[in-house]
């Protein structure tokens, strides 16, 4: 359960990766195209679209935590239109790994236990809601 400290913690860690979203974008897709190379053919020659579309909905989604009924249907035809991009369901585990890795790297020592903890939660609450969105489609 994602709870109000974990909220608190995700917030407060978002704020300060927000203002080098560009290099954690970059640090995001290269680490994604290291531990999982097949997947960047699922993506578009030109990334800079890309790494600015992740990083406002992150930003959204980060927003919205304190109350999460209000993202589920945005969520919900998220998950689903990954399904025209060709995403699987165990792409959601390599994604997971780069967002942490990149926050990892971004936070430094600021990337507590703690913090790891509530964006494995939160990552882990968006991507369930995705995928199962995701299947209602088939
Ligand atoms: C919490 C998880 C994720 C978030 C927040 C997210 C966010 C986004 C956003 C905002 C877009 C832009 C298009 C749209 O809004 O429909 C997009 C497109 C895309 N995403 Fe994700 N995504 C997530 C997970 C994944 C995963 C697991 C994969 C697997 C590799 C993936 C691959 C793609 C691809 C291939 C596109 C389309 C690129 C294109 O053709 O322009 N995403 N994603």
């Amino acid at each position: 359960m994602v709870t109000a400290e974990d909220v608190t913690l995700v917030q407060s860690s978002w704020a300060k990766v927000a203002p080098m979203a560009d290099t954690a974008a970059d640090l995001f897709y290269g680490r994604l195209f290291e531990i999982d190379p097949p997947l960047k053919e699922l993506f578009p020659e030109d990334m800079a679209a890309q790494k600015k579309n992740l990083m406002q909905t992150l930003a959204v989604c980060v927003n919205g935590l304190s109350d999460l009924g209000e993202i589920v249907p945005a969520v919900k035809a998220l998950g689903q239109r990954h399904v025209g991009y060709k995403v699987k369901d165990e792409h959601y585990e390599s994604v997971g790994a780069a967002l942490l890795w990149s926050l990892s790297q971004g936070l430094g020592d600021d990337y507590t236990a703690e913090t790891a903890e509530a964006w494995t939660k939160v990552y882990g609450v968006l991507s369930s809601t995705m995928k199962e969105a995701a299947a209602e489609l088939v």
